[in-house]
Parts: structure tokens; sequence; C-alpha cells
């Protein structure tokens, strides 16, 4: 696949109450296009990634807004795909090189969720759920909650087990100086934080955040090998699934995971075992379990004696570091901005410019972002260039 990405930006991702929509896209955009050394006038399309602008804020038409706000007044799309959002955009944004319609393009991920009142917020998220899990008041900690238990009775998954994600991405996030939440934490912590979807607690969930990322990507073989800090998409690919968990053949998987990765695998021409550093889904800890399994870096049922032993923590992992930025849960979740964000990350891994972050040796990345339950799974795969 002959698409660059050539600049990359992330802001802080957190409760950002003093900083608007329009402030968080101009220092994403506006950051990439600096770290990409290219003029606004050289970007030919925008796409967005957003889930609840239209739900929360009442503006549904954000890629005119947006290309108006930055002052670029191309071609705009805003693509929504619950918390797969993001990776959209940049599938969306591939496919658009891909064709010949575009040379250079910016994918923005952009949301602002703390400005709402918790309740909203949660009802809001719901809309990625089936009309049955919304008229019976299911939650997303509740339906992951499900996932957890399924999976707690087929291999003997232990809340210790979960707890181990959060230590670790925890442990990942004190080391990066935009995530949300900079403190260590211990499993005695996590078990002892209050119930939120039993058998999930505070701990095991990603929080509600604000948050933008942006990222430059380009045909232009004279700009992508100028720029020494050029990384190459390798595969970029999508699968979907039932919206309600009720319909699935079986809770102990994500099909879309592993549909949409065995795909990119062969796009990119690699197995699982060639993958250095991995940015995975973890909005609830079991979905970082369900990921380390479904993406085929563990056995079913395996993965969590892996994380116990330390594999997959940064500086411990022989085989991959999984989340180095913190992931969701650590670094925060601004859902239409996650998937951007984990791109984000990567590119700074390939790169070799994540600092205390920085994964040894990286040559091949994995970003993997979900909508939902499991309803849409989108799977990128990096090169160094
Ligand atoms: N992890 C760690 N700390 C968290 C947290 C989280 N997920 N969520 C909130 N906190 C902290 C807050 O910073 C705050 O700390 P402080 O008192 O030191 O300021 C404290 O916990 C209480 O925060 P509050 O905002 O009142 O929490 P809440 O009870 O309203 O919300 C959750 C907690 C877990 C319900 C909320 O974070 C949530 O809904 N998460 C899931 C989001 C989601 O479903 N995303 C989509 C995934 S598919």
């Amino acid at each position: 696949m002959s698409v660059a990405i050539i600049g990359v930006s992330t802001t802080k991702f957190g409760e950002l109450w003093g900083t608007s929509p329009r402030a968080l896209a101009r220092e994403a955009v506006f950051g990439a296009m600096k770290d990409a050394r290219i003029a606004p006038k050289e970007i030919q399309a925008l796409f967005v990634g957003n889930m609840l602008s239209g739900i929360l804020g009442g503006q549904e038409h954000l890629g005119a807004f947006f290309s108006e706000e930055l002052g670029l007044r191309v071609p705009a799309f805003r693509i929504e795909g619950a918390c797969a959002s993001g990776g959209l955009a940049l599938h969306s944004a591939v496919g658009s090189i891909l064709s010949g319609q575009h040379e250079t393009v910016v994918v923005l991920g952009i949301e602002k969720m703390t400005d709402h009142k918790p309740e909203d917020v949660a009802a809001a998220l719901m809309a990625a759920g089936s009309q049955e899990e919304r008229s019976s008041g299911a939650t997303f900690p509740g339906l992951y909650a499900f996932l957890a238990r399924a999976h707690m009775e087929a291999f003997g998954t232990t809340v210790q087990d979960l707890a181990v994600v959060a230590v670790k991405n925890h442990f990942h996030a004190s080391l990066n100086t935009n995530a949300q939440f900079r403190n260590t934490i211990t499993k005695e912590q996590v078990l002892a934080s209050s119930k939120i979807a039993d058998p999930l607690r505070l701990l095991d969930c990603s929080p509600v955040s604000d948050g933008a990322a942006a990222l430059i990507i380009t045909s232009n073989r004279r700009q992508a090998t100028g720029n020494r800090r050029s990384v190459t998409i390798a595969a970029s690919a999508v699968a979907t699934d039932t919206l309600g968990l009720a319909q699935r053949e079986s809770l102990l998987e994500l099909k879309a995971t592993k549909k949409s990765s065995k795909e990119a695998y062969r796009q990119a021409g690699v197995d699982p075992g060639d993958i250095d550093v991995a940015e995975v889904h973890d909005c609830f800890t079991i979905a970082e379990i369900l990921a380390i399994e479904d993406l085929g870096f563990a056995g079913k049922g395996k993965a969590a004696a892996e994380l116990e032993r330390g594999e997959y923590t940064l500086n411990k992992a022989k085989k991959l570091v999984v989340n180095p930025s913190g992931g969701l849960k650590g670094c925060g979740h601004p859902v239409g901005a996650t998937g951007v964000k984990q791109v984000v990350e990567l590119v700074e891994q390939l790169r070799m410019d994540a600092g205390d972050r920085q994964v040894i040796g990286v040559r091949v990345g994995l970003a993997h972002n979900v909508g939902g339950s499991g309803a849409t799974a989108v799977v990128h795969i990096l090169k160094r260039a």
C-alpha cells in the first residue's frame, strides 16, 4: 500500500473544560501540519472521526464545520462508527488516496464529552448498541461485564487478571505527558475501587474524556521520501458484526476483530508474531484480554497468564508491548479521537520518538479500534518507511 503518514499530533486527553472543540481541532491539525512541514494549501480533503457531537452538542455537520474553522475549505467528511470513528476516518482517508481522488489529506479524530452530564453521556454512548440493549437500560460497562463473565466461566479468568491490565496501562500512562491519568495504581486499588457493573470496577473502565488527534497522510512520493519521519500504512481493514451481544454466536471473542486483523495481516504480509507494538481497544480491562487473544498475540484463554508474567508491559515484554500510550484506560477515551491517537502513538514509536515510552527495536505496529461492543473493528498495520 503506497500511503505514508508524514505528520502526527495529539492534544492532551482529559477533562479539558476550558478548551473548545474548535481549539482542540486547531491544536491537533496545525500540529500535524507543522510536523509534516506542509502548508494548509497542500491539504486536499479533511476526514473527521466523531461520534457524539450531534447527540450531545447538536452539531452534526462536522466536515464543513471544521473545514471552515481550520480555514481549509476543502471537501470534508464526518465519519461515524461509534468508538471506532477515528479508525474508520483513517480507513476512509486511505481509500480516497488509493482511489486516486486525493493525494494529501488530513484525518482528525475529536470528541468533547466531559461538559455533559454523566447520565447523558452514558445514554449517548448507547446509541452504538442495539435497540434491545437500549430499551432494557443496558450501558457499555454492563455489556462488557457480560463479556467478562463469559470469559471467567470459560477460562477461569479472575478479577485479579482484569486488574493486571489496568495496572499495566496506568503505568504506561504515567510516562505519557498527554495522558488523562498520570498516576500508577496497584492491583489492590483496582479491587477496592467501586463496582460499576459487576465484575467491572471503576478502575477497570476507561474514563469519559475530551481530546483530539490528527494525521497527515499522502501518496506523494516526494513528500513521503523527503520526510525521514514518514511511516508506511501497510494495511487498513474493517469488519462488522451484530450490534447486539444477544445475536452473537459466541461471547468469548469479538469476531470483527478476528476478521479485520486477518485481512490486515494478509494485506501487510505479516503475522501476529511480527508485531512489535500494538495499541488495542481496552475500553474495559476485559476488552484488552479479548483483543490480545483475537488479534492472535496469545491463544484463547491464555492472555491473562501472559499479562500477569509481564508480557505486553514496557521494559518487560519479550514478544510485544501493548498500549504503550496507556491505552484507553490510562490515556483516556474521547471516543472519536481514540482511533487516531492510537496511530499517532504508533508513528511516534516507529520514529523512535516516544521518549520514556519507547519500545526498543520497533519495526511493525498495529492499531485496533472497536466500535460498540464489537460491532465494528478497524485494524491498521504500520511499518517504518
Ligand atoms: N478510571 C480511573 N478514574 C476514574 C475513572 C476511570 N475510568 N472515571 C472517573 N475516575 C475518577 C475521576 O477522575 C474522579 O476522581 P477525583 O475524585 O480524584 O476527581 C473520580 O473517579 C470520580 O469521577 P466521576 O466522574 O464522578 O466518575 P463517574 O462515577 O461519574 O464515572 C465511570 C465513572 C466508570 C462510570 C465512567 O468513567 C464511565 O462511564 N466510563 C466508561 C465510558 C464508556 O463507556 N466509554 C465507551 C466504551 S465502549
